[in-house]
């Protein structure tokens, strides 16, 4: 494994997002909804930059992979999402690949009457984007590589990695971890 980004530059990266976000939101209430499981870190970071009034709620989003870089059929979960009617709705997930994910939860959002919906993501990979968008904030853009920690898994595991690593060709003809 290699690391791409370091403990330090993702703090300083959510740092500088943080500031962007509360001053596009100014203190209007904002609703931070993550898509589980990846966005974990980067929500729990972000919202304790936020000095201002905010809500948090989660969706799953799950592709069923059958390798660890071919997307599947999406299914969202929408149990844990609180009510956005009327709200400022922010969806964060941690990595903007193909774009499949995000086209398809903001569009379900903008279905539930929020007052408005942007996105952001933790990471953009470059060249896969396969959708007519692209995110409202972006912290990182990275190379074409898998990588995986903070939120982000190889068959759920090293999402607790404090930093961002590419998972080599080594590391995958090994298997997941146990
Ligand atoms: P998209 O729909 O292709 O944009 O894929 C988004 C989802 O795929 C993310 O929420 C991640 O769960 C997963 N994903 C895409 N690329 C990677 C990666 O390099 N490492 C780990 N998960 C990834
Ligand atoms: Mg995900």
């Amino acid at each position: 494994m290699k690391i791409l980004l370091t403990e330090e530059q993702i703090r300083q990266g959510v740092g500088h997002m943080a500031q962007n976000v509360a001053r596009i939101y100014a203190d209007r209430p904002l609703s931070i909804i993550g898509v589980l499981t990846g966005s974990i870190m980067v929500v729990a970071d972000l919202v304790r930059r936020l000095d201002m009034p905010v809500r948090i709620g989660f969706l799953r989003a799950s592709s069923y992979r059958g390798s660890a870089t071919s997307p599947g059929e999406l299914s969202i979960n929408a149990d844990l999402l609180p009510d956005v009617k009327g709200r400022d709705v922010l969806v964060v997930d941690d990595i903007f690949d193909t774009g499949h994910t995000m086209s398809a939860l903001l569009q379900r959002l903008r279905g539930m009457e929020a007052a408005s919906v942007r996105s952001l993501v933790l990471l953009r990979k470059h060249g896969r984007k396969e959708v007519n968008m692209e995110p409202d904030h972006v912290v990182f853009d990275i190379p074409d590589a898998f990588v995986v920690g903070y939120g982000l898994d190889y068959e759920d595991a090293y999402r607790h990695l404090p930093y961002v690593a590419v998972l080599e060709a080594e590391d995958l003809a090994l298997g997941p971890p146990q």
